[in-house]
Protein backbone atom coordinates (compact mmCIF):
# COMPACT_ATOMS: atom_id res chain seq x y z
CA UNK A 1 0.00 0.00 0.00
CA UNK A 2 1.49 3.46 -0.83
CA UNK A 3 0.18 6.76 0.35
CA UNK A 4 1.49 10.13 -1.73
CA UNK A 5 0.60 13.39 -1.42
CA UNK A 6 1.75 17.02 -2.35
CA UNK A 7 1.77 20.36 -0.92
CA UNK A 8 2.35 22.76 -2.61
CA UNK A 9 5.29 25.53 -1.94
CA UNK A 10 3.08 28.79 -2.15
CA UNK A 11 4.08 30.81 0.92
CA UNK A 12 4.88 29.46 4.58
CA UNK A 13 2.70 26.99 6.05
CA UNK A 14 0.04 27.90 8.62
CA UNK A 15 -1.74 26.61 11.77
CA UNK A 16 -4.40 25.44 9.11
CA UNK A 17 -2.29 23.33 6.99
CA UNK A 18 -1.20 21.79 9.67
CA UNK A 19 -3.86 20.77 11.21
CA UNK A 20 -5.98 20.14 8.35
CA UNK A 21 -3.40 18.39 6.33
CA UNK A 22 0.40 18.27 7.25
CA UNK A 23 -0.35 16.31 10.84
CA UNK A 24 -2.44 13.51 8.91
CA UNK A 25 0.20 12.80 6.52
CA UNK A 26 2.80 12.33 9.29
CA UNK A 27 0.33 10.36 10.95
CA UNK A 28 0.14 8.00 7.62
CA UNK A 29 3.58 7.74 7.96
CA UNK A 30 3.51 5.29 10.87
CA UNK A 31 2.01 2.39 9.05
CA UNK A 32 2.21 2.41 5.38
CA UNK A 33 4.76 3.18 2.42
CA UNK A 34 4.33 7.16 2.12
CA UNK A 35 5.50 9.45 -1.00
CA UNK A 36 5.80 13.06 0.48
CA UNK A 37 6.71 15.63 -2.26
CA UNK A 38 6.96 19.10 -2.22
CA UNK A 39 5.16 20.37 -5.44
CA UNK A 40 7.47 23.09 -7.21
CA UNK A 41 6.50 22.65 -10.35
CA UNK A 42 2.95 23.20 -9.69
CA UNK A 43 4.04 26.16 -7.37
CA UNK A 44 5.79 27.64 -10.71
CA UNK A 45 1.73 28.32 -11.85
CA UNK A 46 1.41 31.36 -9.41
CA UNK A 47 5.26 31.36 -7.89
CA UNK A 48 7.29 33.79 -10.73
CA UNK A 49 10.08 34.94 -8.44
CA UNK A 50 12.67 32.39 -8.53
CA UNK A 51 14.43 33.28 -5.44
CA UNK A 52 11.03 33.45 -3.70
CA UNK A 53 10.38 29.98 -4.76
CA UNK A 54 13.62 28.68 -3.51
CA UNK A 55 13.00 29.90 -0.16
CA UNK A 56 9.54 28.78 0.11
CA UNK A 57 10.94 24.83 -0.83
CA UNK A 58 13.09 24.85 1.58
CA UNK A 59 10.89 26.69 4.02
CA UNK A 60 8.55 23.78 3.43
CA UNK A 61 11.20 21.09 3.63
CA UNK A 62 12.45 22.32 7.26
CA UNK A 63 9.16 22.89 8.37
CA UNK A 64 7.93 19.09 7.65
CA UNK A 65 10.85 17.56 8.82
CA UNK A 66 10.60 19.71 12.05
CA UNK A 67 7.15 18.58 12.60
CA UNK A 68 7.84 15.36 12.62
CA UNK A 69 7.75 13.90 9.36
CA UNK A 70 10.59 11.30 9.42
CA UNK A 71 12.49 10.55 6.29
CA UNK A 72 13.75 6.88 7.26
CA UNK A 73 9.94 6.31 7.16
CA UNK A 74 8.51 8.56 4.57
CA UNK A 75 10.40 9.29 0.94
CA UNK A 76 10.51 13.60 0.97
CA UNK A 77 11.08 14.72 -2.16
CA UNK A 78 10.85 17.77 -4.51
CA UNK A 79 8.34 17.07 -7.52
CA UNK A 80 10.57 18.56 -9.96
CA UNK A 81 13.93 16.31 -8.84
CA UNK A 82 11.86 13.75 -10.76
CA UNK A 83 11.94 13.86 -14.15
CA UNK A 84 10.11 11.43 -15.48
CA UNK A 85 6.66 13.32 -13.90
CA UNK A 86 6.99 15.40 -16.39
CA UNK A 87 7.44 13.23 -19.52
CA UNK A 88 3.78 10.89 -17.87
CA UNK A 89 2.08 14.43 -17.88
CA UNK A 90 2.84 14.45 -21.35
CA UNK A 91 1.81 10.95 -21.84
CA UNK A 92 -1.52 11.26 -20.00
CA UNK A 93 -2.32 14.31 -21.73
CA UNK A 94 -2.32 12.67 -25.08
CA UNK A 95 -5.39 10.87 -23.97
CA UNK A 96 -7.08 13.60 -21.64
CA UNK A 97 -10.20 15.13 -23.23
CA UNK A 98 -10.56 18.40 -23.46
CA UNK A 99 -13.85 18.42 -21.53
CA UNK A 100 -12.15 16.87 -19.04
CA UNK A 101 -10.01 19.44 -17.90
CA UNK A 102 -12.57 22.31 -18.47
CA UNK A 103 -15.13 20.66 -15.79
CA UNK A 104 -12.43 21.28 -12.77
CA UNK A 105 -13.79 23.95 -11.08
CA UNK A 106 -10.03 24.72 -9.44
CA UNK A 107 -9.31 26.39 -12.78
CA UNK A 108 -12.38 28.41 -12.51
CA UNK A 109 -11.73 29.30 -9.41
CA UNK A 110 -8.11 30.29 -9.48
CA UNK A 111 -8.82 31.80 -13.44
CA UNK A 112 -11.34 34.42 -11.11
CA UNK A 113 -9.35 35.03 -8.83
CA UNK A 114 -7.06 36.75 -11.43
CA UNK A 115 -4.11 33.92 -11.66
CA UNK A 116 -3.01 34.04 -15.36
CA UNK A 117 -5.01 31.03 -17.49
CA UNK A 118 -1.79 29.81 -18.93
CA UNK A 119 -1.55 26.14 -20.22
CA UNK A 120 0.01 25.13 -17.23
CA UNK A 121 -2.60 26.51 -14.94
CA UNK A 122 -5.24 24.44 -17.13
CA UNK A 123 -3.29 21.32 -17.34
CA UNK A 124 -2.35 21.19 -13.70
CA UNK A 125 -4.47 18.53 -13.13
CA UNK A 126 -2.78 16.17 -15.58
CA UNK A 127 0.41 16.98 -14.05
CA UNK A 128 -0.89 15.89 -10.61
CA UNK A 129 -2.52 12.94 -12.26
CA UNK A 130 1.25 12.30 -13.40
CA UNK A 131 2.10 13.02 -9.84
CA UNK A 132 0.46 9.67 -8.79
CA UNK A 133 0.07 7.18 -11.41
CA UNK A 134 3.62 7.48 -11.91
CA UNK A 135 4.30 5.73 -8.31
CA UNK A 136 1.34 3.28 -8.18
CA UNK A 137 0.25 5.51 -5.48
CA UNK A 138 -2.59 3.42 -3.64
CA UNK A 139 -4.17 5.81 -1.76
CA UNK A 140 -3.98 9.82 -1.90
CA UNK A 141 -4.89 12.45 0.99
CA UNK A 142 -5.95 15.31 0.34
CA UNK A 143 -8.33 17.92 1.61
CA UNK A 144 -12.14 18.64 -0.03
CA UNK A 145 -10.84 20.84 -2.55
CA UNK A 146 -8.31 18.30 -4.15
CA UNK A 147 -11.14 15.31 -4.27
CA UNK A 148 -12.11 16.37 -8.27
CA UNK A 149 -8.33 16.11 -9.20
CA UNK A 150 -8.33 12.65 -8.22
CA UNK A 151 -11.25 12.00 -9.90
CA UNK A 152 -9.83 13.13 -12.69
CA UNK A 153 -6.46 10.88 -12.28
CA UNK A 154 -8.96 8.28 -12.43
CA UNK A 155 -10.94 9.21 -15.27
CA UNK A 156 -7.58 9.34 -17.57
CA UNK A 157 -5.73 6.47 -15.87
CA UNK A 158 -9.05 4.39 -16.83
CA UNK A 159 -8.70 6.01 -20.74
CA UNK A 160 -5.33 4.79 -20.59
CA UNK A 161 -5.67 1.55 -19.20
CA UNK A 162 -8.85 1.01 -21.98
CA UNK A 163 -6.05 2.31 -25.15
CA UNK A 164 -3.38 0.57 -23.71
CA UNK A 165 -3.86 -2.27 -21.36
CA UNK A 166 -3.94 -2.77 -17.53
CA UNK A 167 -0.79 -0.21 -17.04
CA UNK A 168 -2.19 2.33 -14.28
CA UNK A 169 -3.00 2.05 -11.04
CA UNK A 170 -6.06 3.27 -9.82
CA UNK A 171 -5.78 5.49 -6.93
CA UNK A 172 -8.47 6.34 -3.96
CA UNK A 173 -8.78 9.26 -2.46
CA UNK A 174 -8.55 9.62 1.51
CA UNK A 175 -10.42 13.05 2.59
CA UNK A 176 -9.13 14.31 4.92
CA UNK A 177 -10.63 15.29 8.23
CA UNK A 178 -10.83 19.58 7.82
CA UNK A 179 -13.91 19.16 9.90
CA UNK A 180 -12.26 21.64 12.83
CA UNK A 181 -11.83 23.76 10.31
CA UNK A 182 -9.10 26.33 11.36
CA UNK A 183 -10.47 30.02 11.76
CA UNK A 184 -7.93 33.07 10.97
CA UNK A 185 -7.53 35.95 13.27
CA UNK A 186 -10.77 37.37 11.42
CA UNK A 187 -12.74 34.42 12.24
CA UNK A 188 -13.38 33.25 8.69
CA UNK A 189 -11.31 30.01 7.47
CA UNK A 190 -7.91 30.78 7.89
CA UNK A 191 -6.41 31.09 4.26
CA UNK A 192 -3.48 32.68 2.84
CA UNK A 193 -5.78 33.93 -0.01
CA UNK A 194 -7.40 36.00 2.90
CA UNK A 195 -4.43 37.09 4.72
CA UNK A 196 -5.66 35.89 8.25
CA UNK A 197 -2.99 33.05 8.96
CA UNK A 198 -1.24 32.43 11.85
CA UNK A 199 1.99 31.05 10.68
CA UNK A 200 4.11 27.98 12.50
CA UNK A 201 6.64 29.02 13.34
CA UNK A 202 7.05 32.86 14.36
CA UNK A 203 9.27 34.63 16.72
CA UNK A 204 7.89 34.89 20.25
CA UNK A 205 7.04 38.42 20.01
CA UNK A 206 5.59 38.40 16.39
CA UNK A 207 3.96 35.16 17.38
CA UNK A 208 2.13 37.00 20.27
CA UNK A 209 1.17 40.02 18.03
CA UNK A 210 -0.59 38.13 15.57
CA UNK A 211 -2.51 36.02 18.27
CA UNK A 212 -3.35 39.67 20.06
CA UNK A 213 -4.96 40.73 17.02
CA UNK A 214 -7.22 37.95 16.70
CA UNK A 215 -10.84 39.94 15.94
CA UNK A 216 -13.13 39.91 19.24
CA UNK A 217 -16.81 41.58 19.43
CA UNK A 218 -17.02 44.43 22.04
CA UNK A 219 -18.40 42.21 25.10
CA UNK A 220 -17.07 43.91 28.11
CA UNK A 221 -14.75 42.41 30.62
CA UNK A 222 -17.12 41.56 33.37
CA UNK A 223 -19.59 39.72 30.95
CA UNK A 224 -20.15 36.33 30.76
CA UNK A 225 -19.11 35.46 27.00
CA UNK A 226 -19.87 31.97 24.31
CA UNK A 227 -16.94 30.27 23.95
CA UNK A 228 -18.36 28.06 20.93
CA UNK A 229 -18.39 31.91 18.78
CA UNK A 230 -15.00 32.65 19.72
CA UNK A 231 -12.03 32.09 17.16
CA UNK A 232 -9.29 31.96 20.71
CA UNK A 233 -11.31 29.21 21.73
CA UNK A 234 -11.94 27.09 18.92
CA UNK A 235 -8.29 27.88 18.34
CA UNK A 236 -7.17 26.63 21.56
CA UNK A 237 -8.78 23.39 21.04
CA UNK A 238 -6.22 22.78 18.66
CA UNK A 239 -3.40 22.71 21.47
CA UNK A 240 -5.12 22.14 24.61
CA UNK A 241 -6.83 18.69 26.71
CA UNK A 242 -9.85 18.75 27.31
CA UNK A 243 -9.65 19.74 30.87
CA UNK A 244 -7.91 22.34 29.88
CA UNK A 245 -10.46 23.37 27.61
CA UNK A 246 -12.97 23.00 29.97
CA UNK A 247 -11.42 25.36 32.23
CA UNK A 248 -11.22 28.14 29.77
CA UNK A 249 -14.90 27.37 28.96
CA UNK A 250 -15.81 28.01 32.52
CA UNK A 251 -14.13 31.31 32.42
CA UNK A 252 -15.96 32.59 29.19
CA UNK A 253 -19.26 31.80 30.76
CA UNK A 254 -18.30 33.43 34.20
CA UNK A 255 -17.71 36.48 32.86
CA UNK A 256 -14.89 38.82 34.53
CA UNK A 257 -11.99 37.51 31.93
CA UNK A 258 -11.34 39.54 29.09
CA UNK A 259 -10.44 38.45 25.50
CA UNK A 260 -6.80 40.08 25.99
CA UNK A 261 -6.52 37.37 28.92
CA UNK A 262 -8.14 34.38 26.52
CA UNK A 263 -5.68 35.13 24.04
CA UNK A 264 -2.61 35.09 26.20
CA UNK A 265 -3.53 31.66 27.44
CA UNK A 266 -3.73 30.98 23.78
CA UNK A 267 -0.55 32.45 22.89
CA UNK A 268 0.93 29.84 25.91
CA UNK A 269 -0.51 26.52 24.60
CA UNK A 270 0.84 27.64 20.42
CA UNK A 271 4.15 28.22 21.89
CA UNK A 272 4.68 25.12 24.41
CA UNK A 273 3.20 23.14 21.70
CA UNK A 274 5.39 23.96 19.08
CA UNK A 275 8.63 24.48 21.06
CA UNK A 276 10.23 20.73 19.89
CA UNK A 277 9.31 21.22 16.71
CA UNK A 278 10.67 24.91 16.78
CA UNK A 279 13.73 24.13 17.94
CA UNK A 280 14.57 21.14 15.27
CA UNK A 281 13.91 23.74 13.01
CA UNK A 282 16.49 25.77 14.08
CA UNK A 283 18.93 23.04 14.18
CA UNK A 284 17.74 21.78 10.41
CA UNK A 285 17.75 25.42 9.09
CA UNK A 286 21.65 25.80 10.75
CA UNK A 287 22.07 22.54 8.38
CA UNK A 288 21.28 22.84 4.67
CA UNK A 289 23.39 20.29 3.76
CA UNK A 290 21.31 17.57 5.93
CA UNK A 291 18.23 18.98 4.13
CA UNK A 292 19.56 18.30 0.72
CA UNK A 293 21.04 15.25 1.54
CA UNK A 294 17.74 14.18 2.95
CA UNK A 295 15.44 15.84 -0.20
CA UNK A 296 17.80 13.87 -2.77
CA UNK A 297 17.43 10.76 -1.34
CA UNK A 298 13.81 11.09 -1.07
CA UNK A 299 14.22 11.91 -5.10
CA UNK A 300 16.44 9.08 -5.67
CA UNK A 301 14.04 6.48 -3.84
CA UNK A 302 10.82 8.00 -6.06
CA UNK A 303 13.04 7.99 -9.30
CA UNK A 304 13.34 4.03 -8.56
CA UNK A 305 9.92 3.83 -8.42
CA UNK A 306 8.66 6.30 -10.94
CA UNK A 307 11.51 4.73 -13.44
CA UNK A 308 9.77 1.17 -13.38
CA UNK A 309 6.25 2.84 -13.73
CA UNK A 310 7.30 5.07 -16.33
CA UNK A 311 9.08 2.12 -18.54
CA UNK A 312 5.93 -0.01 -18.29
CA UNK A 313 3.80 3.45 -19.67
CA UNK A 314 6.47 3.77 -22.07
CA UNK A 315 6.07 0.53 -23.93
CA UNK A 316 2.57 0.06 -23.57
CA UNK A 317 2.12 3.22 -25.66
CA UNK A 318 4.96 1.74 -28.35
CA UNK A 319 8.03 4.06 -27.77
CA UNK A 320 11.03 2.06 -27.04
CA UNK A 321 12.47 0.88 -23.62
CA UNK A 322 14.31 3.94 -21.75
CA UNK A 323 16.47 1.02 -20.19
CA UNK A 324 17.63 -0.26 -23.42
CA UNK A 325 18.20 3.14 -25.35
CA UNK A 326 19.81 4.50 -21.95
CA UNK A 327 22.70 1.76 -21.46
CA UNK A 328 23.21 1.97 -25.33
CA UNK A 329 23.56 5.88 -25.83
CA UNK A 330 22.89 8.18 -23.43
CA UNK A 331 24.31 6.86 -20.12
CA UNK A 332 25.73 10.00 -17.97
P1 LIG B 1 -3.86 25.39 0.78
O1 LIG B 1 -2.51 25.96 0.99
O2 LIG B 1 -4.96 26.35 1.14
O3 LIG B 1 -4.06 24.72 -0.55
O4 LIG B 1 -4.02 24.24 1.89
C1 LIG B 1 -3.45 22.95 1.75
C2 LIG B 1 -4.25 22.00 2.64
O5 LIG B 1 -4.21 22.44 4.01
C3 LIG B 1 -5.74 21.97 2.30
O6 LIG B 1 -6.04 21.02 1.30
C4 LIG B 1 -6.37 21.57 3.62
O7 LIG B 1 -6.33 20.18 3.80
C5 LIG B 1 -5.46 22.21 4.65
N1 LIG B 1 -6.03 23.48 5.14
C6 LIG B 1 -5.71 24.72 4.71
N2 LIG B 1 -6.37 25.67 5.41
C7 LIG B 1 -7.13 25.02 6.33
C8 LIG B 1 -8.03 25.43 7.36
N3 LIG B 1 -8.25 26.73 7.61
N4 LIG B 1 -8.63 24.49 8.10
C9 LIG B 1 -8.40 23.18 7.88
N5 LIG B 1 -7.57 22.72 6.93
C10 LIG B 1 -6.93 23.61 6.15
N1 LIG C 1 -2.72 20.21 -6.06
C1 LIG C 1 -2.43 19.94 -4.67
C2 LIG C 1 -2.81 21.16 -3.81
O1 LIG C 1 -2.85 22.26 -4.30
C3 LIG C 1 -0.97 19.60 -4.47
C4 LIG C 1 -0.59 18.38 -5.25
C5 LIG C 1 0.14 18.34 -6.41
C6 LIG C 1 -0.94 17.04 -4.93
N2 LIG C 1 0.27 17.05 -6.82
C7 LIG C 1 -0.38 16.23 -5.96
C8 LIG C 1 -1.67 16.45 -3.90
C9 LIG C 1 -0.55 14.84 -5.96
C10 LIG C 1 -1.84 15.08 -3.91
C11 LIG C 1 -1.29 14.27 -4.94
O2 LIG C 1 -3.03 21.00 -2.62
Amino acid sequence: MRVLSGIQPTGRFHWGNYFGAIRQYIDLQNNEQAFYFIADLHALTTVREPQVLRQNIQDAALDLLALGLNPDKAALFRQSDVPEVSELQWLLMTVTQMSLLEKCVSYKDKKAKGIPADAGLFTYPVLMAADILLYDSDLVPVGGDQIQHIEVTRDIAQRFNSIFGEVLVLPDAKTLDESAKVPGVDGEKMSKSYGNTIELFPGEKPLRKRIMSIKTDTTPVESPKDPDTSAIYQLYQLFASPDEQAALAVKYKKGGMGYGEAKETLFRAAWVHFAAARARREQLAADPATVEDILRAGARRAREKGAEVLERVRTACGLTSRKAFLNADFRV
